[in-house]
């Protein structure tokens, strides 16, 4: 049994990948299913918190009792985000935000032209940071780390320079884990606190994770 450690408090949650649209047929993204952030908002139902799941497009049904909130872009998500962020006791980026979207957007559908194509690239806000940098009712901020290498360390400097209060590192180079895949192994890092949960199923792990998170507001 499931305790309700979560009862009377709001958590939003972003989840899946972000579309940045190059022009009316195509699209840069990456290989975000949402699975992980569709579990922490059923984990978080399950705790008793009221959930919000700011989701890019994925192919998952929406866990029971969640409120979703569908998007393409980050921009959009950004504007979701903050516009929810001041009412919710917690905040969880899962979401695989592009960094970058196309500067301008094709109004019709490109021609193919010669054996090279440049896109120019500007950068998309950082959602989670702009939560984080909330001077009223800031929500507590949980972050995602998705790394190829040096996890820790890299981890431990998004916590920082996002001014944070924990983010949760996945190492996204390992087989069996990571993007689209049911398991998943994480090491959360806090100011004062790190705890390592090994592979398992990700309903499983979101449990432990909005657990930890519970543990830290009281
Ligand atoms: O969706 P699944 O297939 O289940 O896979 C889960 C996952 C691997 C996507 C998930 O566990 C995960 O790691 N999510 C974060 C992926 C990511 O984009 O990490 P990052 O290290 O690039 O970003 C760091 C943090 O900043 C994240 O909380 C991210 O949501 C946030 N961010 C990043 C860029 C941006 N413009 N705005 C943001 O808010």
């Amino acid at each position: 049994t499931v305790q309700p450690l979560l009862a009377g408090k709001t958590l939003t949650i972003t989840a899946g990948p972000t579309r940045e649209a190059l022009d009316p047929v195509r699209y840069i993204s990456n290989h975000s299913s949402g699975k992980m952030g569709y579990a922490l908002a059923a984990a978080g139902v399950a705790m008793g918190a009221t959930v919000n799941l700011i989701s890019g497009p994925v192919n998952l049904p929406t866990p029971v009792g969640v409120t979703r909130i569908n998007v393409q872009s980050a921009q959009q998500m950004h504007q979701q985000a903050l516009a929810l962020a001041p009412s919710s006791d917690i905040f969880i980026g899962c979401a695989a935000v592009a960094d970058y979207r196309a500067a301008d957007i094709a109004e019709q559908k490109m021609k193919k032209q010669g054996d090279e194509l440049t896109l120019t690239l500007v950068k998309n806000p950082d959602i989670i940071a702009d939560v984080a940098a909330l001077s009223e009712n800031r929500p507590f901020t949980v972050g995602f780390a998705a790394e190829t290498q040096d996890v820790a360390t890299y981890a431990q400097g998004k916590l920082k320079n996002k001014k944070l209060d924990m983010i949760c590192a996945n190492d996204v180079s390992v087989q069996g884990q990571g993007f689209n895949s049911d398991n998943n192994a994480l090491t959360l890092f806090s100011h004062d606190s790190t705890q390592s949960i090994a592979l398992m199923k990700k309903d499983k792990l979101a449990l432990t994770v909005i657990e930890a998170i519970a543990t830290k507001l009281v």
